[in-house]
C-alpha cells in the first residue's frame, strides 16, 4: 500500500473491529440464535449465558445470573460486549434490558415496562381495547368465586388464563363446565403461584393460529417473518398440547395481504399506544394470532423470539440477524428499513 493511503487504512481497520456480543438464555432458541450471530463476519466473539452443550460448540458458555440486572452489566462491561441479546421472557420481565440501558449498554429487548405485553395477559387486553386492536372478548378477575360465576353464566367454550407469566403453562381450554370450574378454584389456590392471582377469561376463538414477528425500535415496526410451530407431543397432532415441537416458516395463511392487515390493525396500534404512555417497545414483538375468514386476531403478544420458531427463522435470515437486531438495539430506523 502507498504511504499517500495510511489515515484510509486506519479507519477501514476501526471498521472492521470485530463485535463480542452476549446472549442471555439456554434454550433452542438461544441456540438458533447464537448461530445465526455467528454467520455474521462482524461477530467475533460469542458468549451465551448460561449456553447449552449445543451451543458450547459455537460460542463460549458463562455462567451468570441472568435475572440480575446488575450482574449483567456488570459482567458486559468486564467482558466489552457490545450488543447484548436477550432470548428468554424472565429476564426481560425481571428489567435486565432497564439495568443494561442504565449502564449504557446496547441490549436488543423491552424494558420491564414494555415487556408487560407478555408478562401480563390482562395488561394486554387493555392496550388492545385503548388501540382498538381486534381480539378476544375477555374479562378479569381476583376474586375466584367472581370467576366461577361468570364462568357458569357464560358457559363453554371459553379460555381461563392465569394473568402472569407461568412458563408457558398458564392457558386452559376447558372441555367441560365442571373442569371449567376446577381450574379457576387450581389458579386462585396457587397452582401458577403469584401468575394465578388474578385470571382472565376470554372468548374462545376459532380459526387458524400464525405467528407473526416484527422488530420495532420504539417506533419503526419491521416485520420479518411468519411461523406456524407443532403444538401436540406426538405425530399425527396426537398428544398433550406443548409450547411447540417443531415449526416452519414461513406460515401460508399469512398472506402478504394479511399482513399488511395486521401491521394496520394490530401491531402498529399496539406500538403507538405503548409509545403513547410513555413506555415505546424496543425488541421483537411476537403476535400469535388467529385467522378466520380473512382476517385476524390477536391471540397473544410475546416478548421475544418464539421457541422452536427461533429455528426457522435464523435459518432464514442467517448473519444478517445480527445487523438487524443491532440496528434495532441502537435506534437505527434506516438500519431496519435496509431488510431484506
Ligand atoms: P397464549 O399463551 O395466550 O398464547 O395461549 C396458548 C394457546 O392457547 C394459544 O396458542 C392458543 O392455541 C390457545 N388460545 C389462547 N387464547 C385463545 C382464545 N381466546 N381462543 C382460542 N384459543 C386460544
Ligand atoms: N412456541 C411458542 C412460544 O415460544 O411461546
Amino acid at each position: 500500500m502507498c504511504k499517500t493511503q495510511p489515515d484510509t487504512r486506519r479507519r477501514s481497520r476501526k471498521r472492521e473491529r470485530g463485535k463480542s456480543n452476549l446472549i442471555l438464555g439456554g434454550g433452542g432458541r438461544e441456540h438458533a440464535l447464537a448461530w445465526a450471530v455467528k454467520q455474521n463476519p462482524k461477530c467475533d466473539r460469542l458468549i451465551v449465558a448460561p449456553g447449552n452443550a449445543g451451543i458450547a460448540e459455537l460460542a463460549d458458555c458463562a455462567t451468570l445470573d441472568i435475572l440480575d440486572g446488575d450482574a449483567v452489566s456488570a459482567f458486559a462491561a468486564e467482558n466489552a460486549v457490545d450488543l447484548v441479546i436477550i432470548g428468554p421472557e424472565a429476564p426481560l420481565a425481571a428489567g435486565v434490558a432497564d439495568a443494561l440501558r442504565t449502564a449504557g449498554i446496547a441490549v436488543f429487548g423491552p424494558s420491564a415496562a414494555a415487556a408487560r405485553l407478555e408478562a401480563s395477559k390482562a395488561f394486554t387486553k387493555e392496550i388492545c381495547d385503548a388501540c382498538g386492536a381486534p381480539t378476544a372478548d375477555w374479562a378479569w378477575f381476583d376474586d375466584a368465586d367472581e370467576a366461577r360465576r361468570h364462568v357458569s353464566d357464560k358457559g363453554l367454550p371459553l379460555v381461563i388464563k392465569a394473568d402472569g407469566l407461568a412458563a408457558g403453562k398458564g392457558v386452559v381450554i376447558p372441555e367441560t363446565l365442571e373442569e371449567a370450574l376446577d381450574v379457576v378454584k387450581m389458579m386462585f389456590g396457587g397452582i401458577y403461584d403469584a401468575a394465578g392471582s388474578s385470571v382472565v377469561i376470554e372468548e374462545f376463538m376459532d380459526g387458524e393460529e400464525a405467528s407473526f414477528f416484527v422488530l420495532v425500535d420504539g417506533e419503526t415496526c419491521l416485520p420479518i417473518g411468519t411461523a406456524q410451530d407443532h403444538k401436540r407431543a406426538f405425530d399425527g397432532d396426537l398428544g398433550p398440547n406443548t409450547g411447540g415441537m417443531g415449526a416452519y416458516s414461513p406460515a401460508p395463511v399469512l398472506t402478504p395481504a394479511l399482513q399488511d392487515q395486521v401491521m394496520e390493525t394490530i401491531i402498529r396500534p399496539t406500538m403507538a399506544e405503548m409509545a403513547r404512555r410513555g413506555t415505546p417497545y424496543q425488541g421483537v414483538l411476537y403476535a400469535g394470532l388467529m385467522i378466520k375468514d380473512g382476517r385476524a386476531r390477536l391471540v397473544e403478544y410475546n416478548a421475544r423470539f418464539g421457541d422452536p420458531e427461533a429455528q426457522v427463522l435464523m435459518m432464514r435470515l442467517g448473519g444478517q440477524a445480527l445487523d438487524l437486531l443491532q440496528a434495532c438495539a441502537e435506534g437505527r430506523p434506516r438500519g431496519l428499513r435496509t431488510w431484506p
